[in-house]
């Protein structure tokens, strides 16, 4: 007999077509709806869509906004990246646990709440920060942790929660968030005044060779972190002969510290979506995908209505602005808390409804990317840059920068300075400038572009940021003369075990080896001679992991190792005796101990 369970989950199949590839929207949709995706949901999922049942297992298994066991009515999702815990995150989880009386990864034997820890929510200006369900909640402290379990606990409602609206369109009806931009350093070219409309104009205008001509003479690197030249691998996609081409803009922004695009999609959605219509011109793209991270799920409904207002404008759609032959319209893709997911080729894979596990390469998505199309994937802030270029010409774009990165960088500041929030910045600027506009003059270190990027100290204030010198994805986060370096080091270490994808041996094996290695030297148990062994680890992981995670995840150790040596080395000098410090007997001997449950009577 069919249980209703199973038919609400049938039901749910067909509202996405019965198809394989919206399998994450479905996922979502009944985990939204029963709290979880069970065992049941699985079996009728599968045949629904007709997929074999491990395909779904495999999907539910793999994000951490979906899970097979029941969550409660209300998840809180409380943030513990780096920023979190320099705000205070300890004293917040503390209390929500003391309010909610259960563990972090419990949930209330009523089935009302569960509360989990995240990794960064994009919120690091604003920390400590949580999701409730799908609302952000920001600027915790642990009084505030109490209200909000005792509101929850009297209405369940968590919109409820938001008590002041946040700046610009935070508070557009169809956001009401308490999220603020804080944009501290508005510059010239993302954030200047903007014409819906003007940059299609003119970018249809021309041919689509001309328009990746103007993006080749505006020099315009990707903003997303690699820094690829945006015009070449428009030209690659291009050139491919095929039915169908895909234009993807990548919103995952799951590097931890980083927030712009977050800012950039509530502020300027319509240059992003403008950049998208550009990019398919170029290229001869019918369809595009916006793939927006779970965690600005709250963004979605605003981003829905800017499409179907540009859809009503003419800028969307069949013949956009009564061009005959171009037809472009775009969607969005909700993903579900998985880091990995931002790397191109694992997100495709996530598009297509499998575990985002990064694909090898070759082929490029510009060959064969999306339903084995030639597919672009651009960074939020590239598209916007796009927009840019098409509306004032690739010289004004130029005049801001340097030759090798042209145009400003959008920077997201948080940890230990006055001001944290936003600054658009001419690329170029030295670390020091950066650090004076945003009042972290005091800093210690900061860590540049994410735990992917590197952890600098004060001898590195003068470079400049830059793809040649300092390149950054855009997360820049401060930390003062009193913070415990290594332990930093250690967190975002953890941060990539975790959110590797499992299937290559140098990421999976070797990190957890360096993370070892590392927590010896933090206890001053290391020697200089385990240094040598983390460079070499470090090394090897960076040469042979498969993808993108794996090869910069050794980079917050073997970063600081060269710019914080001093942290390393006093830690480790003492110990050079020739005895093997490192080598913990206590601890070897434990497993021993327990099986005759005593403790030996040597001293
Ligand atoms: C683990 C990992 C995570 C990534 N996350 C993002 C992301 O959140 N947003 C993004 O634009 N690019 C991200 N990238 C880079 C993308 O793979 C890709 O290079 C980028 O979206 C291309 O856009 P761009 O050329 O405009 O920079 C990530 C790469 C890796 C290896
Ligand atoms: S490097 Fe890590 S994240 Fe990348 S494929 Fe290998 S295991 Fe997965």
């Amino acid at each position: 007999m069919t249980s209703q369970l199973e038919s609400r989950v049938r039901e749910v199949c067909r509202e996405h077509g019965s198809d394989p590839v919206r399998l994450l929207d479905i996922a979502r949709a009944v985990q939204s709806e029963f709290h979880g995706v069970s065992q049941q949901s699985i079996d009728a999922i599968a045949d629904e869509i007709r997929v074999p049942r491990v395909t779904v297992e495999a999907c539910v298994s793999f994000y951490s906004f979906l899970s097979v066991e029941p969550r409660g009515e209300i998840t809180i999702r409380l943030c513990d990246d780096v920023p979190d815990r320099l705000a205070g995150y300890e004293t917040v989880r503390d209390a929500f646990i003391e309010a909610l009386g259960i563990p972090l990864g419990g949930t209330t034997p009523d089935g009302r709440f569960t509360l989990e820890r995240t990794a960064c929510i994009g919120l690091s200006d604003q920390a400590p920060a949580a999701l409730v369900n799908e609302v952000p909640v920001t600027d915790l402290s642990s009084d505030r942790a109490r209200e909000i379990v005792a509101s929850l606990t009297e209405h369940g409602d968590p919109k409820r929660l938001v008590r002041k609206l946040g700046d610009g369109n935070n508070a557009h009806p169809l956001i009401q968030s308490m999220v603020h931009n804080n944009l501290q350093y508005p510059g010239e070219i993302l954030f200047s005044p903007y014409n819906r409309g003007e940059a299609i104009r003119k970018a249809l205008a021309m041919s689509p060779a001309e328009v990746i001509r103007s993006v080749k003479t505006a020099r315009l690197r990707g903003r997303g972190g690699a820094g690829f030249p945006t015009g070449m691998k428009w030209d690659f996609a291009r050139e491919v002969e095929a039915e169908r081409k895909f234009v993807i803009c990548n919103a995952d922004e799951g590097e931890p510290g980083t927030f712009k695009d977050r800012v950039l999609l509530t502020e300027r959605a319509d240059r992003v979506f403008a950049g998208m219509t550009i990019a398919a011109y170029a290229i001869g793209a019918g369809e595009g995908v916006l793939y927006l991270r779970g965690e600005y799920a709250y963004l979605l409904p605003f981003l829905e209505q800017r499409l179907e207002r540009r859809r009503e404008e003419g800028l969307l759609g069949t013949s956009v602005i009564g061009k005959e032959g171009f037809d472009f319209d775009v969607r969005i893709q909700l993903g579900a808390g998985a880091y990995v997911c931002g790397e191109e080729t694992a997100l495709i894979n996530s598009l297509e409804g499998n575990r985002g596990d990064p694909r090898d390469r070759p082929p490029f998505p510009a060959q064969s990317g999306f339903r084995s199309s030639p597919t672009v994937v651009n960074n939020v802030e590239t598209l916007c840059c796009v927009t840019r270029i098409l509306e004032k010409g690739p010289a004004t774009f130029c005049e801001f920068g340097t030759p090798q990165s042209a145009g400003t960088k959008l920077l997201s500041i948080s940890g230990d300075c006055r001001l944290p929030g936003i600054y658009e910045v001419p690329f170029g600027l030295p670390l020091r400038e950066v650090l004076e506009l945003a009042g972290g003059e005091t800093a210690a270190a900061v860590q540049v572009g994410g735990p992917s990027g590197k952890l600098v100290g004060p001898e590195d204030f003068d470079r400049r940021i830059c793809f040649d010198d300092l390149a950054t994805g855009g997360a820049l986060v401060v930390f003062g003369p009193e913070r415990d370096l290594l332990s930093i080091v250690s967190a975002y270490t953890e941060f990539f075990i975790e959110e590797g994808c499992g299937h290559c041996a140098p990421c999976r094996a070797g990190m957890p080896a360096m993370l070892d290695l590392l927590e010896r030297v933090r206890a001053g148990r290391g020697e200089s001679a385990d240094l040598d062994r983390l460079r070499e680890l470090g090394d090897t992981i960076r040469r042979t992991s498969r993808c993108g995670l794996g090869q910069t995840a050794p980079n917050p150790i073997l970063t600081s190792l060269e710019g914080l040596a001093a942290e390393y080395e006093s830690r480790t000098e003492d110990n050079d005796t020739g005895l093997q410090r490192s080598f913990d007997l206590d601890a070897a001997l434990e497993p021993a101990q327990a099986i005759p449950g005593r403790a030996p009577s040597h001293p």
